[in-house]
């Protein structure tokens, strides 16, 4: 296993739209394997393929001790009720802001051995779910966030990928998404 070098804002491949996996195969258990070694070392509750360069729909997530890889992830079915919690990613390091997100969601696609996954998640795992699969369409976080917040939160990464500004006070692990 490897740890693969993670990509951060103002890199072009965190605003691009990845693409369906057609047949999972050996590369995609050794990529599942890589990542979720990734997230552990960042340390992270979840990562998506973009982070880490690859333009495919597959992510890793670690929550309550348990883990896993979904490819070709698709949300099927999600609550009303939302939840407003405080959310980071690994690649926007040093934020973290209040993000609105569906307080259950269920989730299918595949594992990295290509069997069919039916997941469902609720309160941090439902966040996960959601954060990632954003991850895969080249949305971020901050583009959840309402106006003034979200002026805010861009003008602080440009400061930050210019060195303008020091990234704040650690974000927990189980916050960065
Ligand atoms: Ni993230």
């Amino acid at each position: 296993m490897a740890v693969l070098p993670i990509r951060i804002f103002g890199d072009p491949v965190l605003r691009q739209q990845a693409r369906g996996v057609s047949r999972v195969g050996g590369v995609h258990r050794r990529l599942a394997a890589n990542m979720t070694e990734t997230m552990r070392v960042a340390p992270g509750v979840g990562l998506a393929g973009p982070q880490v360069g690859v333009l495919e729909r597959i992510f890793t997530w670690e929550v309550d001790g348990e883990h896993g890889t979904v490819i070709n992830p698709v949300i099927v079915a999600r609550s009303e009720a939302v939840i407003e919690d405080e959310e980071g990613c690994l690649s926007l390091p040093g934020l973290a802001y209040p993000v609105e997100r569906a307080a259950e969601v269920k989730i299918e696609g595949l594992d990295e051995l290509g069997r069919p996954v039916a997941l469902e998640g609720e309160g941090l795992l439902a966040r996960v779910f959601q954060h990632e699969i954003d991850h895969l369409d080249g949305v971020l976080f901050v583009d959840r966030l309402p106006e003034p917040l979200r002026r805010e939160a861009m003008g602080r990464l440009t400061d930050l990928s210019l060195g303008l500004a020091s990234p704040g006070p650690g974000v927990p692990a189980e916050e960065t998404l």
